[in-house]
């Protein structure tokens, strides 16, 4: 009897209420419009998350590497309860949070990237998801690690979170830290912005498609910045160049 092995291997989703889109006025005067992303955008934002992978600066290396993978489990069916926010200022890709519901009390805050720097819409994203795990899924807690100084500073510092370093995150088995709702309600007046409903105009933009990031963070142009990566550990440009010099890549 044939078995249709796709039905094993596909988790079957939770329902979860949808994401009521959002925006904000950032410093500049530009409104970024928050809004969740189903399976059929995914391969539209793919490409903006590759281009960081080679780009060692801040971590974002490791953080798209993961967050690629993120994305395309959820498009394929390969991870259980993961939903996708997209931040955009005029249609543009700004930033990508994601995370998952764990069970109805616990939430797992999977990343947050930003695509356009020095406006905070990676914090502006971030605390849009924490709201959505909060507010809209009503769960008690959520559990983050950060891995990179930024992202340590804007979450664990900012947010003041607690540890659960008993729990092993899903990003890697690092130890958690934890959102909890009184963390939440105390960030809510100062770090969680944003009005609804979205003006139908800049919602239209936004749905209209995802634009490719006129600024995004770049890898460095010149060898000594890469020669200087060689005495981080976590550097790979020096290495990569190597496998280019050698027909490798
Ligand atoms: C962490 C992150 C999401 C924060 O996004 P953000 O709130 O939009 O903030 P930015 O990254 O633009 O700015 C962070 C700091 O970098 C500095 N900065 C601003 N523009 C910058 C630029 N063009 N290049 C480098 N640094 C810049 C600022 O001084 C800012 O300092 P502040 O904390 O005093 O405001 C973002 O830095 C990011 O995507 N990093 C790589 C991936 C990552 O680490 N994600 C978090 C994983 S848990």
């Amino acid at each position: 009897m044939p078995v249709d092995v796709e039905k094993i291997l596909r988790p079957t989703d939770t329902p979860l209420p949808p994401f009521p889109p959002k925006y904000m006025t950032l410093a500049g005067g530009e409104h970024l419009v928050v809004r969740q992303v189903g399976r059929e955008e995914i391969p539209a934002i793919l490409p903006y998350i590759e281009a960081l992978m080679h780009v060692e600066r801040d971590f974002y290396d490791i953080v798209a590497a993961r967050v690629y993978a993120e994305l395309l489990a959820y498009f394929r069916h390969r991870v259980q309860d993961e939903y996708v926010l997209v931040a955009q200022i005029d249609g543009e890709i700004a930033a990508v949070v994601n995370g998952r519901r764990v069970d109805e009390n616990v939430g797992m805050s999977y990343h947050t990237l930003s695509l356009r720097r020095g406006l905070r819409v990676g914090a502006h994203a971030f605390a849009t998801k924490m709201e959505y795990h909060m507010d809209i899924l009503g769960q008690k807690e959520v559990l983050i690690v950060a891995e990179s100084p930024i992202g340590f500073r804007r979450w664990m510092i900012e947010y003041n979170l607690e540890k659960r370093f008993h729990i092993p995150h899903e990003l890697g088995g690092c130890p958690s830290w934890s959102l909890t709702r009184p963390l939440f309600e105390a960030a809510r007046g100062s770090l969680v912005v944003g009005r609804r409903p979205v003006p139908q105009e800049l919602l239209d933009k936004a749905m209209e498609r995802i634009l490719p990031p006129s600024d995004p963070p770049k890898p460095p142009a010149d060898l000594l910045a890469a020669t200087r990566s060689l005495y981080d550990a976590t550097g790979t440009a020096l290495m990569s160049q190597g496998w280019i010099l050698e027909g490798r890549k």
